[in-house]
């Protein structure tokens, strides 16, 4: 879910629009917003479905000036996208409103004490229990600060959760466990938000706050405590992008706005790590070797298509730096009993750095006496701030819910640590590293020419619009890309589809074949290992014998699957651990033009959230 919170000179509800306009790809099963206006007044506003739908309602001028207020964009869990469901809450009396992200765990137990206690509920929800009971605390204190102490305090679970009471204009209370908040400082006027995205219109300087505190704003003032009421100092930080990077231009979807920056975002994560002579040093990492020298296992973890990129890593980790890796899906790692020993490194990857699997999963890595890095693509997120260090993947803010640029940019980072790590083991020689990070440095702008050429894939979307399942096979590297490429299918275009190893076909999958199933193959360079080329070519006639229609992801110049592929995309050379930052460019292009051609939303797709913040 996304969150904004706003005291200040301007109308709230312009703040709170256009910040939840920025947060919606957080969810956008229902939005709502709740100000108190001049005379002291709450007015709320709610409705299921997207914040267009909101906008609609707002639009028709139904509410006074305010000046402060609190707004929710929603990914539902505990009930429907209703209008009922929708946040902000209100208290019993209704004289306050609250809104939530995350899940309340005992908060079925709470709810049957007040239902004891004769209080009635209007939603399903775990949020209005925590509003209902806020209500209730603040008739006990009279200060708003007071009584929403005592409220978090009694929460087991995930959770952000904002208030704002008429009583107390001009002050808006927050309290953040495990779910994300974050604090727009501005001059006579302060925000909340789940991300800074909520706020960068106004503002750049931002604190980031930690867990289980909370904060108030006030128009001159933020105040940060924890839960029991003692000042704590947070950690300011400028956001390093501005508001024309979250804004669309003139592309027709943010994901297309997306794909067209990876050349740059790929670029941006390499700047600074690289120096002239090709030596691999991550300044953040700095003073920190001991966390790659004392270790005899990597474990990457990650979720979606974070974990896809962790896969591709993983190749170029035990090549170059040679330390085993084993790759995760984070909520899979974290409910088992995984061996995890004080030499075991464990590698977090995500974009937002905030879905909660993830989060648990790092969490429980520490505390079973691991070290800790974590890859992620916004700063002051909650990740980083858990783990020993962070690498920085500098895509830029990625708003298309399925992700694409931040996928290379996290490849780039992984080759770059593999890189680092090595030097640091003095597992490569210093011509082999500069050799590498010469091949990363020239895939800026062979991805530039690959996007050059995306007619012949847009053309095939077309075609398939009617498709009804689509398989990708790959191998070794291009296994995961495989993988990728389905996801991206499944996400946008709502078409079942499915990775596979290709060597793995033969032993089931191939029943699956019949006459014209289209096959995407990510068919390996010709120039690296001999072996892999030749067998994903047979693969390719052993499906081609059965009626396969198989489109061909090949280098230039590969002309050994010309006689069995239907359709060949070329993708620029590249050296062999190379070809996935250029072979995955053609099935987003593909995934997103055929959601298109089937009149889907890209960037907003059914079910799905970017931030995932309850496990
Ligand atoms: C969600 C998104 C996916 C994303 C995954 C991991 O499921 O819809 O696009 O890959 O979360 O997100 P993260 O922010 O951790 O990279």
């Amino acid at each position: 879910c996304g969150i904004v919170g706003y005291v200040g000179p301007l109308d709230s509800i312009d703040v709170l629009m256009g910040g939840l306009g920025r947060l919606e790809y957080r969810g956008y099963d229902s939005a709502g917003v709740a100000v108190i206006d001049g005379q002291g007044a709450l007015h709320t506003r709610k409705r299921a479905g997207k914040l267009a739908v909101l906008s609609g309602d707002l639009a028709a001028g139904n509410l006074p000036e305010s000046h402060t207020g609190i707004g929710h964009t929603r990914w539902a869990t505990h009930g429907g996208p209703t209008d009922a469901n929708a946040h902000p809450h209100l208290g019993d009396d209704g004289r306050l409103a609250l809104i939530h992200n995350g899940i309340i765990e005992n908060f079925a137990a709470i709810k049957a004490e007040l239902v004891e206690q004769g209080e009635t509920f209007r939603s399903e929800t775990d949020t209005e229990v925590a509003a209902v009971l806020l209500g209730r605390e603040y008739r006990a204190t009279g200060d708003l600060r007071a009584a929403f102490r005592r409220v978090v305090g009694r929460f087991e679970g995930a959770f952000t959760l904002l208030a704002v009471h008429q009583d107390e204009p001009g002050l808006v209370v927050g309290a953040r466990r495990n779910s994300p908040l974050v604090i727009g400082l501005g001059d006579g006027e302060n925000f909340l938000g789940s991300d800074v995205a909520a706020f960068v219109e106004h503002t750049r300087r931002a604190l980031a706050i930690g867990q289980d505190q909370m904060v108030a704003i006030t128009p001159s003032a933020v105040e940060i405590t924890d839960f029991s009421g003692t000042p704590v100092e947070a950690e300011p930080f400028e956001v390093s992008w501005d508001a024309s990077a979250a804004e669309k231009g003139g592309w027709s979807s943010f994901m297309a706005k997306e794909i067209s920056e990876e050349p740059e975002a790929v670029a941006k994560t390499i700047l600074g790590r690289v120096d002239d002579r090709g030596t691999v040093t991550i300044p953040e990492l700095d003073g920190l070797d001991e966390l790659f020298l004392d270790i005899d296992r990597i474990v990457v973890i990650a979720c979606g298509t974070a974990s896809y990129a962790g896969a591709v890593g993983k190749y170029a980790i035990e090549k170059w730096a040679k330390v085993p890796v084993d790759v995760e899906l984070s909520h899979e790692f974290r409910y088992r009993e995984p061996v995890i020993t004080p030499r075991t490194l464990v590698i977090s990857i995500s974009q937002s750095g905030e879905t909660m699997d993830t989060l648990m999963a790092v969490k429980f890595a520490r505390e079973s006496g691991a070290r800790t890095v974590s890859i992620c693509n916004t700063q002051g997120a909650t990740i980083p701030r858990e783990s020993d260090a962070v690498v920085y993947t500098h895509a830029g803010p990625e708003v298309a819910v399925a992700s694409t640029k931040a996928f290379v940019a996290q490849i780039t980072a992984l080759y770059l640590l593999a890189l680092h790590v090595a030097r640091v083991r003095g597992a490569l020689s210093a011509e082999v590293i500069a050799e590498q990070a010469a091949e990363l440095q020239a895939i800026p702008d062979k991805i530039a020419a690959v996007l050059e050429n995306n007619d012949t894939i847009e053309q095939l979307a077309h075609w398939m619009a009617d498709t009804r399942a689509v398989l990708f096979l790959g191998r070794h590297v291009g296994f995961p890309i495989a993988m990728e490429g389905a996801l991206k299918l499944k996400e946008l275009a709502y078409i079942h589809a499915e990775g596979f190893a290709a060597g793995e076909l033969k032993h089931g999958p191939i029943a699956l074949i019949e006459p014209g199933q289209p096959v995407f193959v990510v068919v390996p360079s010709p120039r690296g290992a001999q072996t892999i080329h030749s067998k994903v070519v047979s693969n390719i006639e052993e499906i081609r014998a059965r009626g396969a229609r198989i489109i061909a992801i090949a280098e230039e110049g590969d002309v050994a699957v010309l006689p069995s592929a239907d359709e060949v995309i070329r993708i620029p050379l590249a050296g062999p651990l190379f070809e996935p930052l250029l072979s995955v460019v053609p099935l987003q292009v593909f995934a997103m033009a055929l959601a298109s051609a089937k009149g889907l939303d890209v960037d907003q797709p059914r079910n799905l959230a970017k931030s995932v913040t309850v496990e």
